[in-house]
């Protein structure tokens, strides 16, 4: 029998001034991206931004719908549309914001499982770190340094390999 550990190192900046130049850009452009979240039923709205290794930006907002389940994280938004325009292009980091004007929101948010799976999907893809900057419409800062750190064990495209008999 073996005990395993599993640790992840969050980095908690006071506000986007803590951040470089780059994070910081795109921590606020994902901050407005909340602005055109389509979000009439929850009114919690999210914006994403990521940033790919050609140094496009490409964002997303959550995209709700009357039929609940038929709507979109905004971080599935972003993600989809950045693989869908740059196909191959590796992303380097996403930022993730949220904004409400009824609910309070207590602090950075963390995104859903399904949008850890997908952004994992690229990230084991790609074989280099997404990090990811969470944060809501103003303070904190989380920086996590690979969408791996919020999804251990998980499952991946590569459990899907065939065996050398098929
Ligand atoms: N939502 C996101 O877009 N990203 C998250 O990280 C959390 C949840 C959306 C889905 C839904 O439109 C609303 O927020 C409430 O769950």
């Amino acid at each position: 029998m073996a005990h395993k550990n599993l640790s992840i190192r969050i980095l908690e900046h006071d506000s986007v001034e803590q951040l470089n130049a780059g994070e910081r850009a795109l921590v606020d452009i994902s901050r407005s991206m909340t602005e055109k979240a389509y979000a009439p039923y929850s009114n919690f709205y999210v914006g994403a931004a990521v940033l790919l290794e050609n140094g496009e930006i490409v964002t997303g907002s959550n995209q709700e719908n009357g039929a609940y389940p038929s709507g979109l994280c905004a971080e599935r938004v972003a993600v989809f549309a950045a693989s869908a325009r740059f196909p191959g292009v590796p992303m380097k980091m996403i930022a993730i914001s949220a904004k409400s004007a009824c609910l309070s929101i207590d602090g950075p948010v963390s995104p859903c499982g399904a949008c850890r799976q997908v952004m994992l999907e690229y990230e084991v893809l790609q074989s280099d770190p997404i990090k990811l900057l969470l944060s809501k419409e103003s303070g904190k800062i989380l920086v996590i340094e690979k969408v791996q750190d919020l999804l251990p064990l998980a499952f991946t495209g590569k459990d899907l390999k065939r065996n050398d008999h098929h």
